[in-house]
């Protein structure tokens, strides 16, 4: 067996897979959001680690077979989330910083308008954003008093929340990070492959507080005994869009996933070159495995779910996110309704942070059907702007795109998608794409599966392929793309 940990921004998920992959019994816990500030997002880490060894604990009880069947733990995580911590008495100095936290929105500007952008752009593959994990570790150390002190003197640790779980897990024996959660902070040299001296230095991180950066398939240690009653090895560690990739098996260049959550995650692996984009898109590792490097283009899509939420919540068009598909078919489209959730504005490939969503093409026989099934579009809209810009900066067309997340049971959604993208969208059979990623590679690592096997895991449930007349498909998308361009710079008013 390979137990998968999976700590997610809203959720510590723990999944056991047998040697077929298959699911054999998990733990799930509920994670506390904390916002003290407006644009503030916090957890709390000790919370973080308990309810993640809870939730292991839960899946090994719930399992009936000894915990001595487990070959190997993989880790996967919610990125960019940044703590620092008492490396004698391992407590938090501060509570664990979140990815979607704004406060050092001001530094990055500021870095900004030093000229860095080119730099950090070169060097990490990242556009300088208050989401990468720097910044926030400069905050801690900024705003907890004698924090640079201790850490100058050698007493603190940092790390993202899978350098937090193997410092745990192993009872503070590994201090160690994968590439993949490295390459999210805005300090890791993708040529180099290490942290970066002259980064650091700009963004004022003592070197001595950073993790050793190991590759994501290799060897994290093992688990102190107290957990689980024996010592389990670590044999994975990634972030859990990049889990998502390889649990849906896009180990080839050209492949692709899209993760529909409360926004959309798309990466598409570029193989053993990063890539660098030209149109909005991030650079960023897919997973290091023996010697190599596999790299990825991302973007994500601030809000996709959330529309579908807004339709629920906001304007009560629809009882649950299910429905959605149901009152979406009433109509047979949305004649000529187009509309732009740029709620926070617009992410990659437009990064436009005073957009606003907009309605546009309302008539009198305008319905809430229209709106429903027009929200529904915005979301493969949005995913096809991303897709698009992907396929321009790596030069090679898109194989297929692999789906997973809420909304992918929607199949008027993902019939839409294959239309609007005139490619192949699959759905694959395991709706746990993340954590399996995680065990796939601990497997791959530990010698349980061998590459080929791989691919016959995680196989297509249903395919949907493009029925749209290309010249309907670019006429739908150019009317998008005309009414993206009119909600652009609107909170400006
Ligand atoms: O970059 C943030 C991402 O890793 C968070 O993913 O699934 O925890 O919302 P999730």
């Amino acid at each position: 067996m390979i137990l998968s940990l999976d700590q997610g921004t809203t959720s510590s998920r723990a999944i056991l897979f047998d040697a077929e992959a298959e699911v054999i019994s998990q733990g799930q816990y509920e994670i506390r959001q904390s916002f003290p500030r407006p644009g503030w997002v916090e957890h709390d880490p000790e919370q973080i680690w308990e309810s993640q060894l809870a939730a292991a604990r839960d899946a090994i009880a719930a399992s009936s077979v000894p915990a001595n069947h487990i070959t190997a733990i993989g880790i996967t995580n919610q990125r960019e989330t940044a703590l620092i911590w008492d490396k004698i008495t391992g407590e938090p100095i501060y509570p664990a910083i979140v990815w979607q936290d704004r406060r050092t929105a001001d530094q990055c500007e500021e870095l900004k308008s030093r000229g860095m952008a080119g730099v950090i752009a070169d060097k990490t593959g990242l556009v300088i954003d208050a989401y990468f994990s720097a910044t926030k570790l400069a905050w801690i150390l900024d705003h907890v008093p004698g924090a640079r002190e201790r850490a100058g003197k050698g007493e603190l640790l940092a790390g993202t929340i899978d350098t937090w779980l193997i410092w745990k897990l192993t009872g503070g024996a590994v201090h160690a990070t994968d590439v993949t959660n490295a390459s999210r902070t805005m300090m890791y040299n993708l040529h180099e492959r290490q942290w970066d001296e002259e980064l650091m230095d700009t963004l004022r991180i003592p070197p001595s507080i950073l993790p050793e950066v190991r590759m994501s398939g290799g060897d994290f240690g093992v688990c102190d005994q107290q957990w689980f009653g024996l010592e389990i090895p670590i044999r994975s560690v990634l972030g859990d869009q990049q889990a998502a990739l390889f649990g849906h098996t896009c180990l080839e260049a050209g492949s692709a996933k899209n993760t529909y959550g409360t926004g959309c995650f798309i990466l598409m692996n570029t193989g053993t070159e990063a890539v660098a984009s030209r149109h909005g898109l991030l650079t960023t590792v897919a997973w290091g495995m023996g010697d190599e490097l596999y790299y990825a283009l991302e973007g994500s899509v601030f809000v996709a779910g959330a529309a579908v939420q807004w339709l629920q919540e906001g304007l009560g068009l629809i009882v649950t996110p299910a429905d959605s598909e149901e009152k979406a078919s009433e109509v047979d489209e949305s004649e000529g309704v187009v509309v732009v959730p740029a709620f926070t504005g617009l992410g990659a490939p437009y990064w436009d942070m005073y957009a606003r969503g907009a309605i546009f093409g309302l008539t009198r026989g305008t319905t809430s059907a229209h709106l429903v099934r027009a929200t529904l579009e915005s979301l493969a809209f949005q995913s096809r702007d991303v897709i698009d810009a992907m396929q321009k900066d790596a030069g090679m067309p898109l194989t297929d795109l692999r789906v997973d997340g809420g909304a992918v049971r929607n199949n008027l959604l993902m019939q839409f998608q294959a239309d609007i993208l005139g490619s192949e969208v699959t759905r694959t059979t395991y709706a746990e794409t993340t954590a399996l990623g995680a065990a796939l590679l601990a497997g791959l690592t530990s010698g349980v599966w061998t590459r080929e096997q791989l691919e016959s895991f995680n196989t297509a449930e249903k395919v949907f392929s493009p029925q749209m007349e290309p010249e309907e498909r670019e006429r739908r998308y150019g009317a998008w793309q005309d009414a993206v361009s009119r909600t652009m710079g609107w909170e400006k008013h």
